[in-house]
């Protein structure tokens, strides 16, 4: 069983892949298996409203591309963890696309998300992060899963990449998250 992640950035090496690094680093310390599926600057496409999902009802999108793929895996991951930096004070379009589709997936298919712990994680270089991390916090209160969070909220403050290094808030609040979601999915298999 397996923590997934997803990194909206577009930046493979960016400070939204250094923050989540930190939460899966102690996901992993706890002894979990992590993923991570890089959306952003992939060409993907957003949920088109044609219901497919409703009626094929096997746990899939009927756009089959690379989100298709993350939402198989979504089913039987244990947790998840949504990252993205702050575009014009919300989640980038690649995010976005992630959420609809397997937002919707998860409604017409029996919840397959109902009770997952969830976290979201953004970085921005000034504003605009509580309103992302509420765009990302959505999908959880209307999927039935468990929102994790830690001692802030989960952001980081960074323009370059790289930058969020030197952001030390962010780095302890990122490996509570871990520890946090950790714990959590501990208690849960009990
Ligand atoms: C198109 C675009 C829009 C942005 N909008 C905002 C914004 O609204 N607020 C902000 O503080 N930073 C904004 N930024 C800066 C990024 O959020 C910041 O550089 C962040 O660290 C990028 O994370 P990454 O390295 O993971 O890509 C924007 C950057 C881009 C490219």
């Amino acid at each position: 069983m397996t923590v997934l992640a997803v990194n909206g950035s577009p930046r493979k090496g960016g400070n939204t892949s250094v923050m989540l690094g930190w939460v899966l680093a102690e996901l992993e310390k706890e002894g979990f298996k992590t993923e991570t599926f890089h959306v952003g600057g992939l060409e993907v496409k957003g949920c088109k409203a044609c219901n497919g999902c409703a009626k094929k009802k096997d746990y899939s999108c009927v756009q089959d591309d690379a989100i298709n793929g993350f939402i198989r895996k979504a089913k039987d991951a244990e947790a998840l963890v949504i990252g993205s930096p702050v575009y014009f004070a919300d989640i980038t379009p690649e995010t976005k696309c992630v959420i609809d589709r397997l937002g919707f997936v998860d409604l017409n298919n029996g919840n397959l998300l109902r009770r997952k712990p969830g976290a979201a994680v953004v970085v921005a270089r000034r504003a605009g992060h509580v309103h992302s991390y509420d765009s990302v916090n959505h999908l959880f209160g209307i999927t039935q899963m468990i929102t994790v969070g830690s001692r802030y909220w989960n952001l980081g403050v960074a323009l370059k990449p790289g930058e969020v290094n030197e952001d030390r808030e962010a780095q302890e609040t990122m490996s509570l998250l871990g520890s946090n979601m950790a714990w959590l999915l501990k208690k849960l298999k009990d």
